[in-house]
This record gives C-alpha cells, structure tokens and sequence, in this order.
C-alpha cells in the first residue's frame, strides 16, 4: 500500500505519459488542421466549428471534437462564445506564413513515414535504417519511383528552406562567396534566395537527376543569366569541382553515417585550398532535434551528430571546424575549412 503523497505522483506521472502514449494521434490531429487549410480559414477571425466544417466539408461534431483537442495542443484557442481562433503556433500552418510547416506536417505524418517509424525497435538492434526492410530501397530511391511523396516531400523542404534560408543569412556573411555549390540542394530554394540577395555570386544546384529537373523553372533566369548551372547527378560518386564554398543543407543527417562521411571525403577531394564548407542540419539539443534524430535513424541510417562528433569526423575526413553557429531557426551551423 503507497502512501498518499507517492499515489499523486504517480497520478500525476500517469497523466504527464498518456499524451506521449497517444504522440501518433497529435500528429495526425496537426496533420488533419494542416490538410483542412484551418489556419487560412481562421485567418481573418474566430469562426465556429459548424462555420469551418462547412467552409472542409467536415461533419461539424466531428470537427469541433478535433478543434478541441487542437485547442489543448494550442494551434488554435477557443473563445468564451465557443468560436476558435487560430494562436501564433497554429498560424505556422497558414499556406503563405513566412515560416510555414504546412508541408512539413503533412509530410511528417505520412503514410510512408508511418510505416517506417513503426519499425524502431528494428532499427534499434541492427543499428541501420529500416527502409530497406519496408520498401525495398532506400529512401531517395522510394521517393523518386512514388512522385506524388516525392512531390510531398520536396514541397517541405523547399517550404522549411524558406525560413532556413532567412536565418542562414542572419548568421552567416555569404557576400563574399563567388561559387556557391549546393550538394543535394533540393529543387533550389535556398540557391535561388542567396543568389537573389547576391548579385555577384554564381551558383551550382547538385541533387539526383529527376530532382534537378523540377528546379528548372524556379532557376531559369539565373541559369539564362550565366549565374547558375543544373548538375543532375550521384554525389556518392561525383562532387562538382569549382566551388569556393560547399553547402550541405540537411543532407549530413538525411544520408547514412556511411554515405555522410563518403561526402564529406568526396567535397575534401575537390575543395580549393582556402574553400569553405557549410553544414546545416536541426540542432541535436532541441527536442525537435532529439525527435529528427531518432526519426533520421529509422528512415535513412542517420544520425544529429554532437558537435564533438562532427569535428572528429570533419577531421578525419580532411577538415577542420571553424565554427559552429546556432541559428534563428531550428538549424545549427557548422563552418569548416580543409586541413
Ligand atoms: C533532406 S533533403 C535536403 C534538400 C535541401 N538541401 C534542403 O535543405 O531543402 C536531401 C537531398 O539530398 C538529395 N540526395 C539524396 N541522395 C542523393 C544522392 N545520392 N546524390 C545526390 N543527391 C542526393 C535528395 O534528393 C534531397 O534533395
């Protein structure tokens, strides 16, 4: 028999595990806001949850029983009339916020991610993705063979490159880079910001074939102006030579600890003396980066490196650390110079 006290605790305790127990149901729930558009239907004021349902085609005691449960998660807030509001978190979901999710939490919430991430105990004992074992290939292979979550999941990026790119440029002086080479840059997102911002800078976008591909409209007037060139290839096997600064935005993390450092000694190979490289990927001390980094381990073998990780890899690949930079997003910047 426990005393009165220890039983509180304990009461306490069990109340504080349930909503981690019922983690996949938040998600689903942020999914579902995201998918119905709430944040831009609430974007000129509170409205009902009978005014919502019918603006999603949503039954509305359905709809308010999840808007209650988003109220608790506070993406939105409930009125004394009983309308809802969206709050500043809920906002991040709005289709043209500066710093919108939309896509990041559709994505995230995924089938495909869901089967993955089911598989952690997998992952846990042979130490490697679990991918593999789901779908037959690896990630990047999966994405390009289903086009509609490949579309899903560059949507994210370039939507999360969006604020990246902001808060890179807070924190880093890219003025006086002359040839930027964007290693598994994505659709070209954050090239197309920087070269925007630097008209003296020229710029390389590298990603898989098929990926470089639909960059094209987004970069056309830079590469018609001679500031910008589509590399479509394997950066497993080749690195565009040339540049004077190498960016890694979230590739470290989203590639195998094997092919992450196979990278880092390919852009060793090529990068002029005096070349600088970039890493960028969500800082491991957070709780988002503790949560990405698990997810990362599942999905593609990853790993959020500490920083005392990554400098010992940095210097076993030919590298030294220059600096590491927290940024005004959920990115950690990492400066390095070859050794
Ligand atoms: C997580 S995404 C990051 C994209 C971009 N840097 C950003 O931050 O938005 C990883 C990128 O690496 C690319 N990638 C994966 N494997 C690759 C490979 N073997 N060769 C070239 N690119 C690859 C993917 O296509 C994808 O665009």
């Amino acid at each position: 028999v426990t005393g009165a006290t220890e039983t509180t605790a304990t009461i306490d305790a069990v109340h504080r595990l349930m909503p981690l127990i019922f983690g996949a149901v938040q998600g689903q729930a942020v999914r579902a806001a995201a998918e119905l558009g709430l944040a831009d239907l609430l974007r000129h004021g509170p409205r009902s949850a009978a005014q919502l349902a019918a603006a999603t085609g949503t039954r509305a005691a359905s709809l308010a029983r999840l808007l209650r449960l988003l109220a608790r998660l506070g993406v939105v807030e409930e009125q004394a009339c009983g309308s809802f509001a969206v709050t500043a978190l809920g906002a991040l979901l709005g289709s043209d916020h500066p710093y919108t999710v939309r896509h990041y939490a559709l994505m995230n919430n995924s089938e495909w991610i869901l089967r993955v991430e089911s598989r952690l105990q997998e992952s846990l004992r042979t130490g490697s993705s679990a991918f593999h074992g789901v779908f037959g290939s690896n990630c990047y292979e999966y994405l390009g063979r289903h086009p509609q979550d490949g579309r899903a999941f560059h949507e994210s990026l370039n939507e999360l490159s969006q604020q990246d790119t902001l808060a890179l440029g807070q924190v880093y002086d890219f003025s006086a880079c002359r040839r930027l080479v964007d290693v598994g840059g994505g659709e070209g997102h954050l090239l197309e910001m920087l070269l925007d911002a630097h008209p003296s800078m020229r710029g390389v976008l590298f990603d898989l074939p098929e990926v470089v591909a639909n960059a094209e409209p987004r970069l056309r007037a830079h590469v018609a102006a001679g500031r910008c060139e589509l590399l479509g290839g394997n950066f497993l096997t080749t690195i565009p030579a040339g540049g004077d600064l190498y960016l890694l935005k979230r590739v470290i993390s989203t590639s195998s600890q094997a092919d992450a450092r196979s990278l880092l000694e390919g852009i060793r190979a090529v990068i002029p003396p005096g070349g600088r490289l970039l890493l960028a990927d969500p800082d491991p001390r957070s709780l988002y980066g503790a949560l990405f980094d698990v997810l990362m381990m599942v999905v593609v073998g990853g790993a959020l490196q500490t920083e005392e990780e990554i400098r010992a890899v940095l210097e076993e690949t030919g590298f030294r650390c220059t600096r590491s930079v927290t940024t005004p997003s959920t990115l950690r910047l990492i400066e390095a110079v070859p050794e």
